[in-house]
């Protein structure tokens, strides 16, 4: 989640862009780049890290004109160094380009245009846009950016320039949100509307495969066929605070709503029904003897990141069939963990710093064994110091309840355990093929489960003086019973247990009474049974059950009645649909309460301190 920002008029370009990506800044913060358009001269400046670096740089130079773009960096591909900030251009610096998105096929269209003689610069996937898009200018920027983007596969929204073609700035947007400001003598793109709301309320929003071309004058719009098309506005009412949160009154609640992105994104170039498999060599590119020689994994992680990991030892013994045990961080490197030869420690986490995880993966290393990371901020610490990164591609997450990250690690862990389960043949190409099938259906299952948020709201304003909670799971949704708990604690402030539920008879049955809700997870598999067993029992005792079951289940419905129901998915993948109603719940309890949702008390995004 990159931002971008590009403006043509009659101000001054250089502030508005660096007002703009300020506002922007929230998606992304790797690096941060400008280029500026004047007299068919193209001035371009980068820095490494944060805004603040490119603007000390830019206080050096005294640079003017009308007409320029601007982009913020969350990385996935390439380390977030000067080298690889955006704004990229082609061999001879005629076109530049800013992107946000992932372009999944850069590898091959890379290969062939170094073949046909073009110089890379960059280890980012953007930069084949910039190249592409000079392999198909034949004096009009925006018939070869048309042309260009339809050799691209997967996500992107762009603003190109070129000192060939001045006083034009060309956009284009396929799975990545960019809009276009309209004012008086003056335009904009943006990739959300907080850049721009200083100079205009009046957006317009490209759709997927559309293209536009802007001057001062004006804007044209284009459909996937090239096509002139016309397209109304809408004014923008947000206030400024709002609109940096997409619309949303908070970030945890935004971060919710992206989950299905996130899941496509993290799969994006990765899996292949056709080919029928996972495909991790960019990032592991490990031999078969290699993967046959892994003889048990240990997954180490803290929170919400270690509650993906015990989610991830169902998975990996499910699929690959290897013994995988799950440490909290904090307690794996004080315990002297017996590692051996064979053995591979993954770490799950969302920020790349966490202090325990960091030191628990300094003591595996420290015993020699080999070590990977889930990880989504490239080049943080336990990144750089992992011997293989396997990136969530969430964004940047603000929240400091983890919701999107937690979702990020989960698709890389059952990618994992596909990758290792075709080279191990432990699964058969039918069921590889099944579950991919199934995660490629996930991101449309999220958004349903995301607009029946009101009934989970319903709950919410039912339950909210409740004191303590309940959540149960079996088998894969146990550790998301204890997420929901996780959840309800940290934001909402409410004593909440998970259990598996099984467990319940051996001692927290005694805390049942009339005045506690019971989340209780309850999808259709093979231990369906065993949990309508438990929510009798729970019954019996008078609580208060609330149930998250798969759609079509009439059994459930005779049984209790506070039933949310979720699309089908396979009884494995239903993990990721189970925590978004748990993510609701503690999310309009805790609004419900006053509480300060993104920023709860006594907690920090990253724990860098034991
Ligand atoms: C809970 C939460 C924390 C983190 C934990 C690990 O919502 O955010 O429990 O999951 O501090 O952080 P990372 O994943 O950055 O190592």
């Amino acid at each position: 989640m990159c931002g971008i920002i590009g403006y043509v008029g009659n101000k001054e370009v250089v502030p508005v862009l660096i007002n703009g990506l300020r506002k922007l800044e929230y998606r992304g913060y790797d690096s941060a780049g400008i280029t500026v358009l004047n007299k068919n001269k193209l001035i371009l400046h980068r820095c490494a890290g944060k805004l603040i670096n490119l603007e000390q740089e830019l206080q050096k130079f005294l640079i003017r004109g009308k007409i320029g773009l601007g982009h913020t960096r969350w990385a996935t591909h390439g380390k977030p160094t000067r080298e690889n900030a955006h704004p990229h251009t082609d061999c001879k610096g005629n076109f530049v380009v800013v992107h946000n998105g992932i372009i999944e096929n850069y590898l091959t269209l890379r290969k062939k245009l170094v073949k046909e003689g073009h110089k890379f610069n960059s280890d980012t996937d953007t930069e084949v846009i910039a190249h592409l898009i000079e392999k198909y200018f034949k004096g009009d920027l925006l018939k070869a950016t048309q042309r260009a983007v339809k050799d691209l596969k997967g996500s992107y929204a762009l603003g190109v320039i070129s000192t060939l073609y001045p006083g034009k700035i060309v956009a284009a947007r396929h799975g990545s949100p960019l809009i276009v400001g309209i004012s008086e003598k003056e335009n904009f793109i943006a990739s959300d509307v907080s850049a721009i709301l200083a100079y205009t309320k009046k957006v317009i929003s490209l759709e997927d495969g559309e293209t536009a071309i802007l001057d001062f004058k004006g804007v044209k719009f284009f459909n996937s066929c090239d096509r002139e098309i016309h397209k109304n506005s809408r004014t923008i009412e947000w206030d400024p605070m709002m609109a940096e949160k997409g619309g949303y009154k908070h970030f945890m609640l935004k971060e919710i709503c992206e989950q299905a992105d996130v899941v496509r994104d993290t799969l994006r170039g990765r899996i292949c029904l056709e080919k029928g498999g996972v495909f991790l060599e960019e990032e592991i590119g490990w031999k078969k003897e290699e993967i046959d020689e892994i003889s048990r994994i240990f997954i180490v992680a803290c929170g919400t990141s270690y509650h993906s990991g015990l989610i991830g030892k169902y998975v990996l013994e499910d699929f690959a069939k290897i013994p995988c045990e799950v440490d909290l961080a904090s307690e794996f490197r004080y315990r002297n963990p017996l590692l051996r030869k064979g053995d591979l420690v993954v770490v799950v986490t969302q920020s790349g710093e966490t202090a325990d995880t960091l030191a628990a993966l300094r003591e595996a290393k420290k015993k020699k064994v080999k070590t990977l990371a889930i990880c989504n901020v490239m080049d943080s610490s336990i990144a750089q110091e992992c011997d293989y990164v396997v990136y969530t591609r969430c964004g940047l997450e603000v929240g400091v309840a983890s919701t999107k990250a937690f979702m990020g690690q989960l698709v890389v862990l059952y990618l994992l355990g596909l990758y290792f389960a075709k080279f191990r043949k432990s699964l058969s190409i039918l069921r590889i093929k099944q579950i991919i099938s199934a995660l490629l259906e996930l991101p449309v299952k999220i958004e349903k489960t995301i607009e029946m948020q009101d009934i989970i709201r319903d709950y919410a304003h039912r339950f909210f003086r409740k004191s303590d909670f309940l959540y149960l799971g079996r088998n894969v949704n146990y550790p998301i019973a204890l997420e929901g708990a996780l959840k309800l604690k940290e934001i909402a402030y409410i004593h909440a247990e998970g259990y598996a539920a099984g467990e319940m008879k051996h001692g927290p049955i005694a805390l049942i009474d009339e005045n506690m809700p019971i989340l209780v997870i309850a999808n259709q598999g093979k231990v369906y049974d065993k949990i309508l067993s438990n929510i009798k029992e729970v019954k019996a005792r008078d609580g208060i059950v609330i149930v998250l079951a798969t759609k079509g289940d009439r059994k459930i419905a005779k049984e209790v009645e506070d039933v949310f129901y979720l699309p089908k998915t396979l009884e494995i993948l239903t993990p990721f649909l189970n925590v978004i109603p748990l993510q609701f719940l503690a999310y309009y309890i805790a609004l419900k309460r006053g509480c300060d949702v993104d920023q709860p008390r006594n907690l920090a995004k990253s724990v860098t301190v034991e």
